[in-house]
């Protein structure tokens, strides 16, 4: 027994040394990780303990270190403490939302290409991130990077790289993830739906917004490796970061008519996948 409580000791002090002589990204990334991990936790389940202490600990040192954002600090307390935000519970409840708005937000947008010269202004970029920042992510990472653009020379190179179309965009944003996020699974594919996700509730906001803008694909079969080097350092992009996708976006010129989808029928079955 004296021999458990040891070997316990000794893996808790090497635990808290780690979380000590962490970076502040290996923090962050610590602190998502092992306060997720809590939440989905319950007293009495296995470990519940050790990720409880675990989470404590990642989380003291996160804010020390002053790296949490007063919702983040909210959620970790939460968790940890059980404090009970009720006052934001009921500021939420209150919120309306009709289904004819969210069908429609859904159903009228489009993938804008003709745009007017009005870019999008900062503070709608501001607007249109805390909003697309609520998209799913796994273990909610967060691992998604918005840079807006309104320089017409980079847009125009990204124009060269993309689709002519683009160059006469007056904005863009340049969506990039971080694939170091998952790094305990060594897994792009999540990193990937992630940013489908963003991107996605971005572009919802965007038609609610009463602007226009596009998805368009930065993937390795559009983008050779030389011009994905170039405007990695047009934007100062750091090495773990990849973009994924880019969104010219501004005032439109023109919506195009909603481009024809398959019958639901066609896509739903019952049990098992009918031929
Ligand atoms: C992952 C993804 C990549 C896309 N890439 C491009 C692109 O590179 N260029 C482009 O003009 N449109 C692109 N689109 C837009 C699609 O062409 C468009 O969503 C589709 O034709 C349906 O039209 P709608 O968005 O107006 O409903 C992309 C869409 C998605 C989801």
């Amino acid at each position: 027994m004296k021999d458990v409580a040891q070997i316990l000791n000794f893996l808790w002090f090497k635990f808290k040394r780690r979380i000590f002589s962490n970076s502040e990204d290996e923090l962050e990334y610590d602190m998502r990780k092992y306060v997720h991990a809590l939440e989905k936790s319950r007293p009495g389940k296995k470990r519940h303990l050790y990720k409880l202490l675990r989470a404590h600990e990642v989380y003291k040192e996160a804010l020390k270190r002053d790296l949490l954002s007063q919702s983040e600090r909210e959620w970790c307390e939460r968790i940890i403490f059980g404090e009970d935000f009720s006052d934001d519970k009921d500021a939420e409840s209150e919120i309306k939302r009709s289904e004819e708005d969210i069908d429609g937000v859904i159903k009228e947008r489009r993938s804008v290409r003709s745009f007017t010269d009005e870019p999008l202004k900062e503070e709608d970029f501001e607007e249109l991130i805390d909003t697309a920042k609520w998209a799913p992510s796994a273990c909610n990472r967060q691992s998604w990077r918005f840079i807006l653009t309104r320089n017409e020379e980079k847009i125009r190179r990204l124009g060269e790289v993309r689709g002519k179309w683009i160059k006469d965009a007056p904005s863009c944003i340049i969506v990039s993830i971080d694939m170091n996020a998952y790094r305990e699974t060594e897994n792009d594919y999540t990193s990937y739906l992630d940013a489908g996700a963003v991107i996605q509730t971005l572009l919802l906001k965007v038609e609610s917004m009463e602007y226009g803008a596009c998805w368009v694909n930065f993937g390795d079969a559009e983008v050779s490796s030389e011009a994905r080097d170039e405007i990695d350092d047009m934007f100062s992009l750091p090495e773990s970061h990849r973009i994924v996708s880019i969104v010219p976006i501004g005032g439109f010129k023109s919506k195009p008519k909603p481009p024809g989808r398959k019958d639901s029928s066609s896509l739903t079955d019952l049990e098992e996948y009918e031929k």
